[in-house]
């Protein structure tokens, strides 16, 4: 059976295991983690120079932000992956059981960073730091629901 689902914009067909880049779950959690990982880090060095504990680079910042959107985009296949909802992974049975929940607030993700990576490349600090304060209520707003501590 197919199943269509929009994920930022993008259709994914979902048909069955075999339509993944995944052998198995393992290596699902591990692909998710690091997108994570990596968005992480990036977003990281962009909440450093809008606290002040870096000098402000727009160029930089822009970049980052780029880096991050782009991103956001990979994880959410990685939790269609069967199986994965086991082993060493930190996300809860919710993301699951409430998967219409689960895709608004990835969406949401998404819909932030592209637009803090829009504005951030057209150069005013002031409303880059705007979009940032935004775009990073997404982090703990699906954190609290979707994954362990
Ligand atoms: C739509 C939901 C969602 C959003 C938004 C989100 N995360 Fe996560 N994040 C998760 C889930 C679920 C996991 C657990 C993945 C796993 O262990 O399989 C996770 C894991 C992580 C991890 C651990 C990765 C590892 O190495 O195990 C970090 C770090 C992280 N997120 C940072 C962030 C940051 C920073 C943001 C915001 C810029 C963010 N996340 C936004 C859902 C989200």
């Amino acid at each position: 059976m197919m199943k269509k689902v929009i994920l930022g914009g993008v259709l994914l067909a979902a048909t069955s295991a075999s339509a993944m880049p995944f052998e198995k779950p393992e290596d699902a959690i591990h692909y998710r983690q690091s997108a994570f990982s990596m968005i992480a880090t990036n977003f990281g060095d962009m909440a450093d120079m809008v606290k002040g504990r870096k000098d402000w680079d727009q160029a930089k910042f822009s970049q980052r932000a780029l880096f991050v959107s782009q991103l956001t985009m990979m994880p959410g296949e990685a939790f269609e992956m069967k199986g994965s909802d086991k082993g060493e992974t930190k996300a809860r049975p919710e993301i699951w059981s409430d998967w219409d929940g689960f895709s608004a607030k990835l969406n949401q993700f998404q819909t932030d960073m592209a637009n803090l990576a829009k504005v951030s490349a057209e150069g005013d600090q002031r409303a880059t730091m705007k979009a940032f304060g935004v775009a990073a209520k997404n982090c703990k707003s699906c954190h609290s629901d979707y994954k362990h501590r």
